[in-house]
Protein backbone atom coordinates (compact mmCIF):
# COMPACT_ATOMS: atom_id res chain seq x y z
CA UNK A 1 0.00 0.00 0.00
CA UNK A 2 3.13 2.14 1.13
CA UNK A 3 4.20 3.46 -2.26
CA UNK A 4 0.87 3.58 -4.26
CA UNK A 5 -0.75 5.80 -1.46
CA UNK A 6 2.44 7.92 -1.56
CA UNK A 7 2.40 8.26 -5.35
CA UNK A 8 -1.10 9.13 -4.79
CA UNK A 9 -0.88 11.59 -2.26
CA UNK A 10 2.11 13.42 -4.10
CA UNK A 11 0.07 13.90 -7.16
CA UNK A 12 -2.33 15.07 -5.09
CA UNK A 13 -0.47 18.01 -3.17
CA UNK A 14 0.90 18.86 -6.76
CA UNK A 15 -2.10 19.51 -8.29
CA UNK A 16 -3.44 21.32 -5.57
CA UNK A 17 -0.57 23.55 -4.91
CA UNK A 18 1.42 23.77 -8.20
CA UNK A 19 -1.83 22.92 -10.67
CA UNK A 20 0.45 20.15 -12.37
CA UNK A 21 0.52 16.62 -12.84
CA UNK A 22 3.68 14.56 -12.47
CA UNK A 23 4.10 11.25 -14.19
CA UNK A 24 6.02 9.61 -11.27
CA UNK A 25 8.20 7.69 -13.92
CA UNK A 26 9.40 11.24 -15.63
CA UNK A 27 12.18 12.82 -15.29
CA UNK A 28 10.50 15.76 -13.28
CA UNK A 29 8.84 13.11 -11.45
CA UNK A 30 11.57 10.71 -10.31
CA UNK A 31 13.56 14.14 -8.86
CA UNK A 32 10.29 15.51 -7.20
CA UNK A 33 10.13 12.01 -5.30
CA UNK A 34 13.69 12.17 -4.58
CA UNK A 35 14.18 15.42 -3.12
CA UNK A 36 10.79 14.54 -1.32
CA UNK A 37 12.38 11.65 0.38
CA UNK A 38 15.65 12.69 0.89
CA UNK A 39 14.32 15.85 2.98
CA UNK A 40 12.26 13.46 5.05
CA UNK A 41 15.64 11.42 5.49
CA UNK A 42 17.58 14.56 6.81
CA UNK A 43 14.71 15.50 9.03
CA UNK A 44 14.99 12.05 10.89
CA UNK A 45 18.60 11.77 11.22
CA UNK A 46 20.16 12.09 14.03
CA UNK A 47 22.72 14.71 13.93
CA UNK A 48 25.98 14.84 16.19
CA UNK A 49 26.02 18.41 15.63
CA UNK A 50 23.18 19.09 17.02
CA UNK A 51 24.53 17.78 20.34
CA UNK A 52 28.25 19.03 20.03
CA UNK A 53 28.78 21.94 18.68
CA UNK A 54 32.27 21.32 17.49
CA UNK A 55 30.97 18.76 15.04
CA UNK A 56 28.65 20.91 13.79
CA UNK A 57 31.73 22.43 12.15
CA UNK A 58 33.26 19.58 11.16
CA UNK A 59 30.25 18.14 9.94
CA UNK A 60 31.25 14.03 9.84
CA UNK A 61 27.85 12.99 9.02
CA UNK A 62 27.38 15.03 5.80
CA UNK A 63 24.10 16.69 7.01
CA UNK A 64 24.96 20.06 6.50
CA UNK A 65 26.54 19.33 2.99
CA UNK A 66 23.68 17.20 2.09
CA UNK A 67 20.95 19.83 3.73
CA UNK A 68 23.00 22.53 1.37
CA UNK A 69 22.83 20.30 -2.01
CA UNK A 70 18.39 19.61 -1.25
CA UNK A 71 18.20 23.42 -0.61
CA UNK A 72 19.62 24.21 -4.12
CA UNK A 73 17.52 21.47 -5.78
CA UNK A 74 14.93 22.98 -4.56
CA UNK A 75 14.97 26.38 -5.40
CA UNK A 76 15.91 25.40 -8.85
CA UNK A 77 12.92 23.08 -8.84
CA UNK A 78 10.37 25.38 -6.86
CA UNK A 79 11.96 28.42 -8.97
CA UNK A 80 11.20 27.66 -12.32
CA UNK A 81 7.75 26.78 -11.47
CA UNK A 82 7.06 30.43 -9.82
CA UNK A 83 8.44 31.33 -13.44
CA UNK A 84 5.58 29.45 -15.23
CA UNK A 85 3.00 30.86 -12.92
CA UNK A 86 4.42 34.31 -13.47
CA UNK A 87 4.46 33.54 -17.11
CA UNK A 88 1.04 32.60 -17.13
CA UNK A 89 -0.10 35.52 -15.42
CA UNK A 90 1.62 37.51 -18.01
CA UNK A 91 -0.12 36.18 -21.01
CA UNK A 92 -3.54 35.99 -19.67
CA UNK A 93 -2.83 39.70 -18.55
CA UNK A 94 -2.10 40.42 -22.22
CA UNK A 95 -5.79 39.09 -23.06
CA UNK A 96 -4.26 34.99 -23.82
CA UNK A 97 -6.93 32.69 -23.19
CA UNK A 98 -5.64 30.12 -20.19
CA UNK A 99 -6.98 26.58 -19.42
CA UNK A 100 -4.88 26.26 -16.03
CA UNK A 101 -7.21 27.05 -13.10
CA UNK A 102 -5.87 29.09 -10.03
CA UNK A 103 -4.36 27.54 -7.43
CA UNK A 104 -1.81 27.78 -4.46
CA UNK A 105 1.41 29.50 -6.26
CA UNK A 106 -0.94 31.89 -7.77
CA UNK A 107 -2.94 33.37 -5.02
CA UNK A 108 1.05 33.39 -3.49
CA UNK A 109 1.66 35.51 -6.51
CA UNK A 110 -1.26 37.78 -6.08
CA UNK A 111 -0.39 39.14 -2.13
CA UNK A 112 0.23 42.37 -2.19
CA UNK A 113 1.61 45.10 -0.05
CA UNK A 114 2.51 44.26 3.17
CA UNK A 115 1.52 40.51 2.55
CA UNK A 116 3.76 40.17 -0.49
CA UNK A 117 6.11 37.14 -0.25
CA UNK A 118 9.98 37.71 -1.33
CA UNK A 119 11.00 34.64 -3.59
CA UNK A 120 13.22 32.41 -1.33
CA UNK A 121 10.08 33.27 1.07
CA UNK A 122 7.58 32.16 -1.44
CA UNK A 123 9.64 28.84 -2.33
CA UNK A 124 10.02 28.08 1.33
CA UNK A 125 6.12 28.04 1.64
CA UNK A 126 5.93 25.56 -1.86
CA UNK A 127 8.27 23.46 -0.29
CA UNK A 128 7.02 22.85 3.01
CA UNK A 129 3.33 22.72 1.87
CA UNK A 130 4.62 19.74 -0.54
CA UNK A 131 6.74 18.30 1.94
CA UNK A 132 4.45 17.94 4.97
CA UNK A 133 1.76 17.28 2.90
CA UNK A 134 2.36 14.13 1.51
CA UNK A 135 4.02 11.72 3.75
CA UNK A 136 0.91 12.51 6.23
CA UNK A 137 -1.68 11.48 4.03
CA UNK A 138 0.10 8.41 2.62
CA UNK A 139 0.86 7.39 6.48
CA UNK A 140 -2.28 8.14 7.55
CA UNK A 141 -3.88 5.93 5.66
CA UNK A 142 -1.55 2.97 5.59
CA UNK A 143 -2.59 3.24 9.02
CA UNK A 144 -6.08 3.55 8.79
CA UNK A 145 -6.53 -0.04 6.37
CA UNK A 146 -3.90 -1.72 8.13
CA UNK A 147 -6.98 -1.09 10.91
CA UNK A 148 -9.40 -2.52 8.59
CA UNK A 149 -8.22 -5.63 7.17
CA UNK A 150 -7.18 -6.57 11.14
CA UNK A 151 -10.57 -5.20 12.16
CA UNK A 152 -12.51 -6.95 9.50
CA UNK A 153 -16.29 -6.12 11.61
CA UNK A 154 -15.15 -2.27 11.42
CA UNK A 155 -14.40 -2.66 8.10
CA UNK A 156 -18.21 -4.40 7.09
CA UNK A 157 -19.98 -1.31 9.75
CA UNK A 158 -18.00 1.34 7.62
CA UNK A 159 -19.65 -0.46 4.12
CA UNK A 160 -22.95 -0.90 5.68
CA UNK A 161 -22.87 3.08 6.40
CA UNK A 162 -21.41 3.94 2.63
CA UNK A 163 -24.42 1.25 0.97
CA UNK A 164 -27.17 3.25 3.52
CA UNK A 165 -26.27 6.71 2.52
CA UNK A 166 -24.62 6.01 -1.22
CA UNK A 167 -26.22 3.03 -2.38
CA UNK A 168 -24.05 -0.34 -3.35
CA UNK A 169 -23.76 0.82 -6.71
CA UNK A 170 -23.53 4.78 -6.22
CA UNK A 171 -20.19 6.34 -6.26
CA UNK A 172 -18.73 8.22 -3.35
CA UNK A 173 -18.77 12.06 -3.52
CA UNK A 174 -17.19 14.43 -1.86
CA UNK A 175 -20.69 15.78 -0.58
CA UNK A 176 -21.26 12.55 1.00
CA UNK A 177 -18.74 12.39 3.82
CA UNK A 178 -20.95 14.72 5.78
CA UNK A 179 -23.43 12.06 6.18
CA UNK A 180 -20.94 9.05 6.61
CA UNK A 181 -20.08 9.93 10.64
CA UNK A 182 -18.99 6.14 11.01
CA UNK A 183 -16.18 6.35 8.92
CA UNK A 184 -15.42 9.42 10.33
CA UNK A 185 -14.82 7.97 13.67
CA UNK A 186 -12.49 5.27 11.91
CA UNK A 187 -9.99 8.67 11.20
CA UNK A 188 -10.34 10.10 14.38
CA UNK A 189 -9.69 7.08 16.18
CA UNK A 190 -6.27 6.15 13.72
CA UNK A 191 -5.32 9.42 14.37
CA UNK A 192 -5.67 8.95 18.28
CA UNK A 193 -3.94 5.82 18.37
CA UNK A 194 -1.35 6.51 15.28
CA UNK A 195 -0.54 10.07 14.88
CA UNK A 196 1.56 10.28 12.12
CA UNK A 197 2.57 13.72 13.48
CA UNK A 198 3.22 12.31 17.14
CA UNK A 199 5.90 14.71 18.44
CA UNK A 200 4.12 18.31 17.57
CA UNK A 201 6.26 19.95 15.42
CA UNK A 202 9.37 18.45 17.48
CA UNK A 203 10.33 21.20 19.33
CA UNK A 204 8.95 24.31 21.01
CA UNK A 205 10.59 26.95 22.82
CA UNK A 206 9.00 28.65 25.94
CA UNK A 207 8.95 32.83 24.96
CA UNK A 208 8.74 33.21 29.20
CA UNK A 209 8.73 31.41 32.80
CA UNK A 210 5.78 29.49 32.34
CA UNK A 211 4.04 26.35 35.08
CA UNK A 212 2.83 23.27 33.20
CA UNK A 213 0.86 20.80 35.72
CA UNK A 214 3.12 22.23 38.72
CA UNK A 215 6.55 22.10 37.01
CA UNK A 216 8.21 25.41 36.54
CA UNK A 217 9.17 25.57 32.48
CA UNK A 218 11.84 28.33 32.55
CA UNK A 219 12.37 31.42 29.62
CA UNK A 220 14.59 29.82 27.17
CA UNK A 221 13.29 26.27 27.24
CA UNK A 222 13.02 24.54 24.02
CA UNK A 223 10.26 21.73 24.77
CA UNK A 224 8.35 18.79 22.82
CA UNK A 225 4.66 18.04 22.69
CA UNK A 226 4.11 14.56 23.32
CA UNK A 227 0.35 13.74 21.23
CA UNK A 228 1.14 10.47 21.25
CA UNK A 229 1.50 9.98 25.03
CA UNK A 230 -1.80 12.09 25.70
CA UNK A 231 -3.69 10.00 23.04
CA UNK A 232 -2.27 6.62 24.80
CA UNK A 233 -3.08 8.10 28.14
CA UNK A 234 -5.93 5.98 30.39
CA UNK A 235 -6.00 9.04 32.56
CA UNK A 236 -7.39 11.30 29.49
CA UNK A 237 -9.27 7.92 27.51
CA UNK A 238 -10.88 4.64 28.66
CA UNK A 239 -9.07 1.43 27.34
CA UNK A 240 -6.73 3.84 25.39
CA UNK A 241 -4.93 0.64 23.36
CA UNK A 242 -8.39 -0.50 22.23
CA UNK A 243 -9.15 0.54 18.52
CA UNK A 244 -12.32 1.53 19.22
CA UNK A 245 -14.45 4.36 16.53
CA UNK A 246 -17.66 3.62 18.59
CA UNK A 247 -15.97 5.91 21.26
CA UNK A 248 -16.53 9.11 19.51
CA UNK A 249 -20.36 8.15 18.80
CA UNK A 250 -21.10 6.95 22.60
CA UNK A 251 -19.30 9.41 24.42
CA UNK A 252 -19.25 13.06 23.82
CA UNK A 253 -17.36 14.02 20.68
CA UNK A 254 -13.77 15.67 20.30
CA UNK A 255 -12.90 17.75 17.55
CA UNK A 256 -9.46 17.02 15.95
CA UNK A 257 -9.06 20.64 14.88
CA UNK A 258 -6.95 22.01 17.86
CA UNK A 259 -9.29 23.25 20.02
CA UNK A 260 -9.17 19.98 22.22
CA UNK A 261 -5.95 19.13 23.84
CA UNK A 262 -6.76 15.90 24.50
CA UNK A 263 -6.31 14.94 20.40
CA UNK A 264 -4.83 17.14 18.70
CA UNK A 265 -3.04 15.55 16.27
CA UNK A 266 -2.84 18.52 14.08
CA UNK A 267 -1.38 20.76 16.60
CA UNK A 268 -2.69 23.59 18.15
CA UNK A 269 -2.17 27.53 17.95
CA UNK A 270 -0.85 29.71 15.64
CA UNK A 271 1.46 26.85 14.34
CA UNK A 272 -0.94 24.47 13.85
CA UNK A 273 -1.36 22.16 10.76
CA UNK A 274 -2.68 24.66 7.85
CA UNK A 275 -3.02 21.79 5.61
CA UNK A 276 -5.59 19.48 8.25
CA UNK A 277 -8.92 20.40 6.30
CA UNK A 278 -7.46 19.32 3.17
CA UNK A 279 -5.57 16.40 4.84
CA UNK A 280 -9.28 15.09 6.28
CA UNK A 281 -11.43 16.05 3.14
CA UNK A 282 -8.61 14.05 1.32
CA UNK A 283 -8.15 10.78 3.66
CA UNK A 284 -12.13 10.64 4.39
CA UNK A 285 -12.91 10.73 0.42
CA UNK A 286 -10.34 8.21 -0.71
CA UNK A 287 -10.73 6.03 2.16
CA UNK A 288 -14.44 6.03 1.60
CA UNK A 289 -14.05 5.11 -2.07
CA UNK A 290 -11.81 2.45 -1.50
CA UNK A 291 -13.86 0.54 0.98
CA UNK A 292 -17.26 1.30 -1.28
CA UNK A 293 -15.27 -0.58 -4.52
CA UNK A 294 -13.39 -3.24 -2.54
CA UNK A 295 -13.33 -5.46 0.26
CA UNK A 296 -9.98 -5.38 1.82
CA UNK A 297 -8.05 -8.42 2.83
CA UNK A 298 -4.62 -9.58 3.91
CA UNK A 299 -2.16 -10.67 1.70
CA UNK A 300 -1.27 -14.65 2.25
CA UNK A 301 0.71 -14.48 5.14
CA UNK A 302 4.22 -15.61 2.65
CA UNK A 303 3.11 -12.53 0.47
CA UNK A 304 3.88 -10.67 3.48
CA UNK A 305 0.27 -10.41 4.35
CA UNK A 306 0.50 -10.38 8.46
CA UNK A 307 -0.08 -6.97 9.64
CA UNK A 308 1.98 -6.24 12.32
CA UNK A 309 1.15 -2.67 14.24
CA UNK A 310 4.91 -1.95 15.33
CA UNK A 311 5.49 1.70 15.02
CA UNK A 312 8.91 3.48 13.19
CA UNK A 313 9.52 6.83 14.49
CA UNK A 314 11.52 9.12 11.75
CA UNK A 315 9.68 12.26 11.10
CA UNK A 316 6.27 10.81 10.92
CA UNK A 317 5.45 7.62 13.14
CA UNK A 318 5.06 5.24 10.40
CA UNK A 319 4.58 1.50 10.50
CA UNK A 320 7.94 -0.18 10.37
CA UNK A 321 6.53 -3.16 8.09
CA UNK A 322 4.88 -2.01 5.42
CA UNK A 323 0.95 -3.03 4.88
CA UNK A 324 0.64 -5.83 2.37
CA UNK A 325 -3.49 -6.69 1.65
CA UNK A 326 -5.43 -7.44 -1.17
CA UNK A 327 -8.81 -5.42 -2.53
CA UNK A 328 -11.55 -7.76 -3.44
CA UNK A 329 -13.89 -6.14 -5.79
CA UNK A 330 -17.30 -6.07 -4.38
CA UNK A 331 -19.32 -6.71 -7.15
C1 LIG B 1 -3.08 13.47 8.06
C2 LIG B 1 -2.37 14.44 7.57
C3 LIG B 1 -1.60 15.46 8.36
C4 LIG B 1 -1.20 15.45 9.69
C5 LIG B 1 -1.45 14.39 10.75
C6 LIG B 1 -0.48 16.70 9.91
C7 LIG B 1 0.06 17.07 11.13
C8 LIG B 1 0.77 18.22 11.34
C9 LIG B 1 1.33 18.62 12.61
C10 LIG B 1 1.22 17.83 13.91
C11 LIG B 1 1.96 19.80 12.43
C12 LIG B 1 2.66 20.62 13.51
C13 LIG B 1 1.64 21.49 14.23
C14 LIG B 1 2.07 22.03 15.56
O1 LIG B 1 3.23 21.98 15.90
O2 LIG B 1 1.22 22.54 16.33
C15 LIG B 1 1.81 20.17 11.03
C16 LIG B 1 2.35 21.30 10.45
C17 LIG B 1 2.25 21.59 9.12
N1 LIG B 1 1.49 20.94 8.18
FE1 LIG B 1 0.44 19.25 8.47
N2 LIG B 1 -0.45 17.42 8.75
C18 LIG B 1 -1.12 16.72 7.78
C19 LIG B 1 -1.34 17.10 6.48
C20 LIG B 1 -0.89 18.25 5.91
C21 LIG B 1 -1.19 18.68 4.55
C22 LIG B 1 -2.09 17.94 3.56
C23 LIG B 1 -0.50 19.87 4.36
C24 LIG B 1 -0.45 20.77 3.15
C25 LIG B 1 -1.11 20.60 2.05
C26 LIG B 1 0.21 20.17 5.58
C27 LIG B 1 1.02 21.27 5.79
C28 LIG B 1 1.63 21.58 6.97
C29 LIG B 1 2.54 22.71 7.13
C30 LIG B 1 2.97 23.69 6.04
C31 LIG B 1 2.92 22.72 8.48
C32 LIG B 1 3.87 23.70 9.17
C33 LIG B 1 3.08 24.83 9.81
C34 LIG B 1 4.00 25.78 10.58
O3 LIG B 1 5.15 25.42 10.84
O4 LIG B 1 3.55 26.87 10.95
N3 LIG B 1 -0.07 19.17 6.50
N4 LIG B 1 1.07 19.20 10.39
Amino acid sequence: MRSVLHAASLDHVMATVFGARYDPASREGVELEEMVKEGYHLLGMFNWGDRLPLLKWLDLQGVRMRCRSLVGRVNVFVGKIIEEHRQNIKRIGEGEESSAGRDFVDVLLGLEGEEKLSEPDMIAVLWETIFRGTDTVAILLEWVMARMVLHRDIQAKARAELDAVVGPRGTVSDADVARLPYLQSIVKETLRVHPPGPLLSWARLAVHDAVVGGHLVPKGTTAMVNMWAIAHDPAVWADPDAFRPERFQEEEDVSVMGGDLRLAPFGAGRRVCPGKTLALATVHLWLAQMLHRFDWVPAAADDGGVVDLAERLNMSLEMEKPLVCVPRPRC
